[in-house]
């Protein structure tokens, strides 16, 4: 099911290639370099209002320390002070004109400026589905990274260059928002790094009421009635006339005392029962756990035997004439299904153009909603996409040949060049890029077959997180700048590999670029002939 909704996304992106979908910031790190400029230019702006209205009361204190001094001399003798003309009449202009004046200035609005730019610069502003967005990535980066909450708020990362920690009030907002997604694991979990923060004494605003009630909740919502009791107990210390808390208390005692009555006259034989399904569930490993233990880099490892047979090579793409003096190096990554990696085989200069090229045509990578029928996102498939013809530029052109030498299929029936930017939380959980025989054909129109390989290159390094795993076999393959790697997702037999199933893990720490190719059947028959064997 899952997949099938993938798949249908993987041709609608490409029957679409430049479809616009709502902003959405926080999957990629591209759209948000340019709010941080824009958060840079505003505090320009705001400055220059600071600077302006301290000239203004500038102005307006010397008047008045002026004035200070005149009334002192003049109420001390008014009439000897205005038996000299000038003071009358001075005193009269004063009056007539110059308090005026003052009145003016007083009322001059200085903030002109920086109110007109704060409303051109709002519309552009991340709206309330990406702060949620923001949040949940971080969430999902704590499981799949197995991060503990109070890591993660103290900012101790692995690789980053600027550390930032969390205060009790976000962490209070990171639990609200898993509260509002009935995510009552992480609501408990936030919560409580919100309380320990502010039991360790950090001046906050976030109010203790207030957390302790979302903490009780949700640790009743997971079925721990004592740590609810206890912790409510604690809510009513603080605020002893609480309507809600008190009221749960009652309804806990309640509960308490019934189950108390039912354990009474239970039998031991539930508890042998509970116990062996507590056995099951640690047996049974789903994929998902796979994919996330390839994330963080504990994947199963291949046995020295088989590792001793990966090498890695210099090739000439087959005395491909353009590489027979200059052949590139090839390493082995994995043997089944056979991955290979190419290194310096792409340039930075290259990168640059491909990068600049796709930026303003970044969107949101969509999928197909199979109730609806309509594209929409997908919190499995979070990354930025834009796609590259081959006409518009001669670096992408010659990217293209550069595939076809090195892999000897035509790139003619293939798709144009994707380019993918994966923001901090950005992923692609596990899919086929091919398509199976119980699917409609996505790729009908294009009238060239099934993907039958990809090519995806490595377009910048990433700090922490954002591999590419195939869970089926094991593999993890780590982003490196200026590589590319290379899987034939068929067998020549044009049936698909199941074991090249694959995943783009979660970014952690720094900004995930990749392009890739996906090369189909058609234009291939003489250059990789059809076996007998479908599974060979
Ligand atoms: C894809 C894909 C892997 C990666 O885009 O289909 O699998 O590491 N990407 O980005
Ligand atoms: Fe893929």
């Amino acid at each position: 099911m899952a997949f099938n909704k993938i798949w249908c996304t993987v041709a609608l992106g490409l029957l679409l290639p430049f479809s616009y979908a709502h902003t959405d910031f926080f999957t990629s790190i591209g759209h948000m370099t340019d709010l941080i400029n824009t958060e840079k230019d505003l505090v320009v702006s705001l400055k220059d209002y600071i600077k302006a209205e301290e000239s203004k009361l500038e102005q307006i204190k010397k008047w008045a320390e002026k004035l200070d001094q005149l009334t002192d001399t003049a109420t001390k003798d008014p009439e000897g002070f205005l038996g000299h003309p000038v003071n009358a009449f001075k005193l009269m202009k004063r009056l007539n004109t110059e308090w005026g004046e003052l009145e003016s200035l007083v009322l001059k609005d200085m903030s002109d400026g920086f109110i007109s730019n704060m409303t051109i610069q709002r519309q552009f502003f991340p709206n309330d589905e990406d702060q949620t967005g923001a949040a949940k990535a971080l969430l999902r980066l704590q499981d799949t990274y197995n991060l503990d909450t109070d890591t993660l708020s103290r900012g101790n990362l692995p690789g980053v260059k600027h550390k930032s920690f969390l205060t009790a009030e976000d962490c209070f907002e990171l639990g609200k928002i898993a509260y509002t997604e009935a995510d009552y694991y992480h609501t408990e979990l936030w919560m409580e790094q919100a309380l320990k923060q502010l039991d360790e004494g950090e001046v906050s605003s976030a109010d203790k009421v207030y957390i302790l009630d979302y903490l009780s909740y949700a640790v009743y919502q997971q079925g721990d009635l004592s740590k609810a009791m206890m912790l409510t107990k604690r809510l009513l210390e603080l605020d002893p006339e609480h309507q809600r808390a008190n009221g749960n208390m009652k309804y806990f005692e309640y509960i308490m005392a019934k189950e108390k009555e039912a354990n009474k006259s239970s039998t031991g034989s539930e508890d042998q029962m509970e116990k062996e399904t507590e056995v099951k569930k640690k047996d049974y490993l789903p994929e998902r756990r796979k994919y996330e233990m390839l994330c963080r880099g504990e994947g199963l490892k291949m046995t020295p035997r088989r590792q001793k047979r990966l090498f890695c090579r210099y090739y000439d793409g087959n005395r491909n004439p353009r590489y027979i003096l200059g052949p590139v190096k090839q390493e082995d990554e994995w043997d089944k299904p056979r991955i290979v990696r190419f290194l310096d085989i792409i340039s930075d200069e290259e990168i640059e153009t491909v990068k600049e090229l796709a930026k303003p045509r970044l969107s949101r990578a969509t999928v197909h909603d199979p109730e609806t029928g309509k594209l929409t996102t997908a919190h499995y498939r979070v990354s930025k996409s834009a796609w590259l013809s081959g006409y518009e530029s001669p670096v992408v052109s010659r990217i293209n040949t550069r595939i076809q030498d090195l892999t000897g299929l035509d790139v003619s029936t293939a798709e144009e060049l994707q380019v993918a930017n994966y923001g901090v939380g950005g992923q692609y959980e596990p899919h086929f890029d091919f398509g199976r025989k119980d699917e409609p054909d996505a790729f009908k129109e294009l009238g060239t077959g099934n993907r039958i390989a990809t090519w995806l290159f490595y377009m910048s390094d990433v700090s922490a997180g954002g591999a590419t795993v195939f869970p089926e076999v094991g593999a993890s393959v780590w982003p490196k700048k200026g590589t590319a790697v290379f899987w034939y997702n068929l067998f020549p037999s044009g049936e698909g590999d199941y074991s090249t199933r694959h995943a783009a893990c979660p970014v952690l720490v720094g900004n995930k670029w990749v392009s890739n190719k996906w090369l189909h059947e058609r234009g291939q028959e003489f250059r990789r002939p059809c076996t007998l064997s479908e599974l060979e």
